[in-house]
């Protein structure tokens, strides 16, 4: 029979969700860690199970895809989302490293920041895995459909791994370029006639707006946890809501040349004739969301968002 001190000291073993019950992002990360006691063994369980729940086969849907049938404009959608795909890996490989050096930095001073890093630096794992099949299904429509191939030089310049930036910034940085690819997927399926490509682009975006999700409640976790100031979410998100800003892609007079990395979405080619996914006003939206779950701000303009922004650095 066990000892009544044993049994008080018995380890609690939480459950984020009940077994059998649908697998959940834990949007209030900072309060499983520190209020409820989660460990990262919890945490961990939970992203894999909602991994597992969310897998597709991009060998099947490739295979309900009437090639012939895809027309011009819907050849062009495929081609630009093959070549932004290729970008997503450094961004996953460099979230990897940056998230396990800063959860190093972070331990013995602040666990439960640790912890939080810890976490999304596992996630990435999925996140990598999961824009694979997005990379490697435009792709290889691309090659089926006979469109420009893309070089090994092209690919190797692709892969060029991103800078190094504050987490905060980079979690919502890495939230509103979601935003911007879900949108632009809903766009495209809504345009696409053949049904499996449209299935393709429904799915796509739909994985999109889980990963915004969950870079939504990291960012919001680091912001709960008093280490990282919402100025520096105001700040990534202003300099994509602001005039001629990043949201507007290569529809802005002048799209930066980066020597460091490529963002696809800032190149996206936009032939006469050709439906172009846009959506400015669905994208701010999204974004106004993103930042009031990170910041708990509310915000509803380009003007409103850079106001908070300089009174956050003002305080
Ligand atoms: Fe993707
Ligand atoms: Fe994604």
């Amino acid at each position: 029979m066990m000892s009544d001190t044993l049994e008080a000291s018995a380890p609690v073993q939480p459950l984020l969700a009940p077994f059998g019950a649908e697998p959940l992002i834990v949007t209030d990360l900072y309060g499983a860690i520190a209020g409820q006691g989660c460990s990262l063994v919890d945490l961990t369980w939970e992203q894999q199970r909602l991994h597992e729940a969310r897998r597709w086969s991009v060998v099947e849907m490739l295979s309900g895809i009437d090639i012939d049938a895809v027309s011009d404009s819907d050849r062009n959608l495929v081609w630009n989302a093959g070549r932004a795909e290729l970008t997503t890996k450094p961004g996953a490989d460099r979230l990897e490293r940056q998230a396990d050096a800063e959860c190093r930095r972070w331990l013995g001073k602040d666990d439960r920041v640790a912890a939080i890093m810890q976490a999304c630096g596992t996630w990435s794992r999925y996140w990598n895995e999961e824009e694979a099949h997005h990379e490697t299904a435009f792709n290889r429509l691309s090659t089926l459909l006979g469109l420009e191939a893309i070089s090994d030089e092209t690919f190797i310049e692709f892969r060029q791994v991103f800078p190094d930036d504050d987490m905060l910034r980079t979690l919502t940085l890495l939230a509103i370029s979601e935003i911007v690819a879900a949108v632009n997927y809903a766009n495209c399926s809504r345009v696409i006639a053949d049904p499996g490509l449209k299935a393709l682009f429904k799915q796509v975006g739909a994985d999109e707006i889980q990963h915004m999700n969950y870079f939504i409640a990291f960012a919001k976790a680091l912001v709960d946890s008093g280490a990282y100031p919402a100025k520096e979410a105001f700040s990534v998100a202003h300099l994509f809501m602001r005039e001629g800003g990043e949201l507007y892609g290569s529809r802005r007079e002048q799209v930066e040349t980066r020597d460091t990395h490529v963002n696809w979405w800032d190149h996206l080619e936009h032939r006469s004739g050709l439906f172009s996914p846009e959506a400015i006003e669905k994208k701010q939206m999204l974004v106004y969301h993103a930042l009031e779950k990170i910041t708990g701000i509310k915000v509803s303009s380009p003007e409103a968002v850079e106001d908070t922004w300089m009174d956050l650095v003002g305080c």
